[in-house]
């Protein structure tokens, strides 16, 4: 009997992943899985460990980079209704994980709910927001996450206060547990300034940074009290290719993937970033995208 027998309706074999990401980049994965309920997620991943195979979840794609040999495991899509629910009580709103953040962010603000305006600009599912503490110079997701449900990789569903979730600078303790839902404790204002702050949030963004192309946003965390982007910018690293992989003349902590651009050559580049801005400023920068 194969492994997946019980829950076959929701698994399919070597699916392209490239697509589903920001980069459109990379290989396939040799299992997807978009599980029906949260017992059925649970029941493939108790199978998966005992069966020694590694499982994934793929958001938006908007923080991954998939390597040009894919993913050699199981990759899982929260894309059914069972993980598209938000529940409203007043400002407290409980989102599934497969919720798309932007678009929630943007509703939250035209029903006079405060807290995400900025979010604006960030592509992430809310449960990727979760694990990476989206954010930017305006805020963090995890600032109006009250709790989280997550699924432990032996099959338990646990909830997760908002300090054991550890909120950091792009991070949290979500490792290789699988965020469920989250509820947000969001404030109150005037429809009309949120909605506006939300779209000044977004304007700003898109001046700066290239959002219309295909990339997975910034690839460097910021070094503590600098900006990766003005130190690769300053080592003279924009505009530098490898392949049709290109460091955005926009912002230099974007590497644009152009027109047959292959997942190896976005590495070969990352590397050469990363060792310009290392001899000219002897600063080593540190990964922000997940490599897959
Ligand atoms: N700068 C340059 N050259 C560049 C890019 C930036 O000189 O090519 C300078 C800017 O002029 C500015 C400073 O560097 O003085 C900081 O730049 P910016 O305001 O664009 O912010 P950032 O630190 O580069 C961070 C987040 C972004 C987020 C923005 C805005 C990180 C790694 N990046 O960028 O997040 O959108 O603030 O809030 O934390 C992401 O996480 O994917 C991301 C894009």
């Amino acid at each position: 009997m194969r492994w997946w027998n019980d829950f076959a309706e929701a698994m399919s074999h070597d699916a392209p992943l490239g697509r589903l990401t920001r980069f459109r980049l990379g290989g396939r994965a040799r299992y997807m899985f978009r599980p029906r309920s949260a017992e059925q997620l649970s029941a493939m991943v108790v199978r998966a460990k005992h069966e020694g195979i590694s499982v994934k979840v793929l958001g938006a794609g908007a923080n991954v980079l998939v390597t040009d040999d894919g993913f050699d495991g199981v990759v899982v899509r929260l894309d059914q209704p069972a993980f598209m629910e938000v529940d409203r009580d007043g400002v407290t709103a409980t989102v599934g994980a497969g919720v798309e953040l932007m678009p929630f962010a943007l509703k939250c603000c035209t029903m006079g709910y405060a807290g995400l305006e900025a979010m604006a600009g960030i592509p992430s599912s809310i449960g990727g927001a979760v694990k990476m503490n989206a954010g930017g110079r305006h805020g963090e997701f995890g600032q109006v996450v009250r709790e989280i449900s997550v699924l432990r990789s032996d099959g338990a569903v646990e909830d997760w206060p908002r300090e054991r979730v550890g909120f950091g600078y792009r991070n949290s303790c979500v490792d290789t547990e699988i965020v469920l839902s989250v509820r947000v404790d969001l404030g109150e204002d005037d429809p009309t300034k949120l909605k506006s702050r939300f779209y000044e949030h977004f304007a700003a963004k898109n001046k700066s940074q290239p959002l219309k192309g295909d990339s997975a946003g910034c690839i460097f965390k910021n070094p503590e009290g600098k900006s990766a982007g003005a130190l690769i910018d300053q080592a003279g690293l924009k505009g530098t290719r490898r392949g049709q992989a290109v460091v955005s003349t926009r912002h230099a902590n974007f590497i644009l993937a152009e027109e047959g651009a292959t997942a190896s050559d976005v590495l070969e580049l990352i590397e050469v970033v990363r060792e310009g801005v290392l001899q000219t400023f002897n600063t080593a920068l540190e990964l922000e995208v997940e490599i897959w």
